[in-house]
Order: structure tokens, then sequence, then C-alpha cells
């Protein structure tokens, strides 16, 4: 690995909580009267929430006023929270923690770059929080991904320039931002959804820092 940096999405890369952001978004839409499929959630992966009920209710044809939104995507977020609330460590993704422990040794950097406002809890409900040299998220930023914002403050917190930071993303949006930041980025998930993935990977599992070429 040449990275002099790891910058790291959470939801669906180091954590499942790709799917309980998908059940909640489900929920709601079933309780608008539409059916939301796993095809339509890649769409808000990466995205912020209001910005995610926005596509919601243009995939369900309603409009709402922004009161009634601000409603809605509360009850989303507290059906979330019930979710996120139950994690343990045993909820970091396969092989997630580990690789992360192999990159610190080899003396890179490591930040988080999640436009969640729930992330604070995940990192530490799982315990994840102590691998990370900086965390970046929802809270500290005003533009959500595909928006090169949350992975350029990464970069700029850790002092290390953006050619020389490597992103892994599980979301197109997220892919987006990184090349945007002028970064290389390694798709978690789907080829075929992550086609502009520098590279993809099913997963961590058995990846190692020196098995990357950038
Ligand atoms: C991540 C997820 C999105 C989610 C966003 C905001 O980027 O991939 O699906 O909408 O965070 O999360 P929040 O926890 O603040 O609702
Ligand atoms: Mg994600």
């Amino acid at each position: 690995m040449k990275a002099k940096a790891c910058l790291f999405d959470l939801d669906g890369v180091l954590v499942d909580t790709a799917r309980f952001h998908y059940l909640a978004w489900k929920d709601l839409a079933a309780r608008l009267g539409f059916h939301f499929t796993e095809e339509d959630n890649e769409r808000l992966k990466g995205v912020s929430r209001m910005d995610s009920l926005e596509i919601l209710l243009d995939i369900g044809g309603l409009r709402l006023s922004q009161e009634d939104k601000v409603i809605f995507a509360t009850q989303k977020n507290n059906l979330y929270l019930t979710y996120i609330e139950t994690m343990t460590p045993e909820d970091t993704l396969p092989g997630a923690r580990e690789f992360m422990v192999a990159v610190r040794l080899l003396g890179i950097k490591t930040a988080l770059g999640s436009v969640s406002k729930n992330a604070a809890m995940i990192l530490d409900k799982t315990r994840l929080r102590p691998l990370f040299d900086a965390i970046v998220d929802g809270n500290i930023i005003s533009r959500a991904k595909p928006d090169p914002e949350v992975f350029l403050k990464g970069a700029e917190l850790l002092r290390v320039p953006p050619p020389s930071c490597l992103v892994f993303e599980d979301a197109v949006a997220g892919v987006e931002a990184a090349h945007r930041a002028g970064m290389k980025c390694l798709g978690i998930g789907s080829a075929e959804v992550l086609k502009d993935a520098d590279l993809v990977v099913p997963g961590f599992t058995g990846l190692t820092p020196g098995a990357i070429a950038f």
C-alpha cells in the first residue's frame, strides 16, 4: 500500500448499519403506502438523512410540507436508533477491525469519513473509536456525499495531501466524493454497483494492506 492515510466510511463498510437504514426507510415507505426495494436503497447510501427522504418521497411520488418532512425523518431516525442501540463490538463487519489494526501498525493514519449524525454512538457501541486518528461525521460537515467535503476534511485533520489518501466506500455517492476529493477509492461490496471505484472487494475478510496497489 502506497497510501499514507486511509479514510473509512462507516455505514456498510465497517458496520452493517446499511441494513438498518434500509429497514427503517422501508418501514416509513410502507406507512406512506408504497414499497421501497433494496435496489432503490442504493440511491440513499452515503446521502444525508433529509436528502434520503427527498429521494424516498420522489420514488413514492409524494410531496410533503417541510414540517411533515421533519416529522417523518425523525420517525425514521427513531426506529433506526432502536436498531443501533443494540450494537456490540461483534457487529463490526468481518475483518474490518483486523484490517484497521494492520494499517495502523504500518504507520498509516486513519480517519472516519461518514455523513451520519449517529456515528459517535456506533463507534462507542462497537468500540471502534480508538482505531481512528481523526473523526469526521455529519455533525461537523455541511455537505453530504457526493460532495468531497467529508474526505477533504479528513485529509486536512490528518495533515495528509488528498492524493496520498485512500477511501473505503460501499456507496456510489461515496466513490464519487472520493474521486472529487482527488483520492483513490476502494469499493466494498458489489463490483456491478461500485463500477467507478478503483478496485472492488466483497469485504475485508482476507484483505491485507500489502495486497492493495495504491
Ligand atoms: C450514511 C448512510 C446513509 C445515511 C447517512 C445519514 O451516509 O450511508 O444511508 O442516510 O449516513 O445518517 P444519519 O445516521 O445521520 O441519519
Ligand atoms: Mg456507507
